[in-house]
């Protein structure tokens, strides 16, 4: 592997992701691999942003004339108070997770919903016009799935929560571009039987969850994709069953985390993002901090 740190001179360009938590990140791995990759003269940081300060943090991509930034949880609805435009789609979902920098001009964009089906029909080849489709979880993550769902133009969409009224207030949010209805996790197995593609948007199951589950498999068909937006571990025990005792194909969170970099990096740069690079560099990543525990 090369040493990005011996390119870093006066010329170099800043990036960066700020959250809080932010020391699990793994975008700074995949992100500098990149800018190796494509031999851009880059850098892109871990920015431990605490809630209060996130203002500040923002009027510094300015100051310090960084050219791109992500922003993770929990900022990534207050931000869109300090940029100058937000891009369309980022705006209806109502997160931002990618900024761009012209010239100090700041542009918010959201990349999770964008990312997330990318790496769905690559991975699946799932045609989702005309489907009905179960999303599981009513948060922010649900959010931009949800929107970019719909926008291929998904028959309906159905959204079961643990709060029954966070599932229907998101339908309520979607409805003017979904046709979309809230339910609660009871309503599951009938839900499913209809669903083509049932998606995580929970964390149950994430690590060190591992053994937790946010549905009942045995109403889930054979030709059902079941997707979960977990990606540590890589195959949640939703997938496994769903994979081994109902024979659904599965798809990892892991593609919609590389694919919402892969959007952003194309945002920030213009070029097409080396993404084989880029999973290999988060892959990596999980084997030597499994090696070591
Ligand atoms: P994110 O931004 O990652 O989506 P979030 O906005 O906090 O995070 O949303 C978390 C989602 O996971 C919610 O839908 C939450 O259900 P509630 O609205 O009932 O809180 C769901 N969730 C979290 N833990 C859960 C659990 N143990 N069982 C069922 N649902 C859970």
């Amino acid at each position: 592997m090369g040493n990005t740190m011996s390119r870093l001179d006066s010329h170099t360009l800043f990036f960066g992701v700020f959250g809080d938590p932010i020391r699990q990140s793994k975008s700074p791995i995949m992100l500098n691999r990149a800018f190796e990759a494509v031999g851009m003269n880059a850098a892109y940081g871990a920015f431990h942003i605490k809630p209060g300060t996130l203002k500040d943090a923002i009027a510094g991509i300015r100051a310090l004339q960084f050219r791109g930034v992500n922003v993770t949880v929990p900022h990534k609805v207050e931000v869109m108070d300090y940029l100058d435009h937000i891009d369309e789609a980022a705006r209806t979902i109502g997160a931002v997770n990618t900024i761009v920098n012209d010239d100090g001009k700041l542009t918010g964009f959201n990349t999770d919903g964008i990312g997330y089906i990318r790496s769905l029909k690559e991975e699946t080849g799932i045609e989702l016009r005309g489907r009905k489709v179960l999303m599981i979880g009513a948060g922010g993550a649900a959010r931009g799935v949800g929107y970019a769902l719909a926008k291929e133009g998904t028959e309906h969409i159905y959204i079961a929560n643990r709060t029954t009224e966070k599932a229907v207030e998101l339908a309520a949010s979607m409805s003017s571009f979904a046709s979309v209805s809230g339910h609660s996790l009871d309503d599951i197995p009938a839900l499913a039987a209809e669903a083509a593609l049932i998606v995580n948007n929970t964390s149950v199951g994430m690590h060190p969850n591992v053994d937790d589950i946010p549905m009942d498999v045995s109403c889930i068909r054979p030709d059902t994709v079941a997707s979960d937006l977990v990606y540590n571990p890589l195959v949640t025990r939703f997938l496994r069953e769903a994979r081994d005792q109902r024979g659904a194909t599965v798809h990892s969170g892991l593609g919609m985390f590389i694919y919402q970099g892969a959007y952003a990096f194309e945002y920030w740069t213009g070029q097409p993002a080396p993404v084989t690079v880029m999973r290999e560099a988060v892959l990596a990543s999980f084997e030597a901090a499994a090696a070591k525990a």
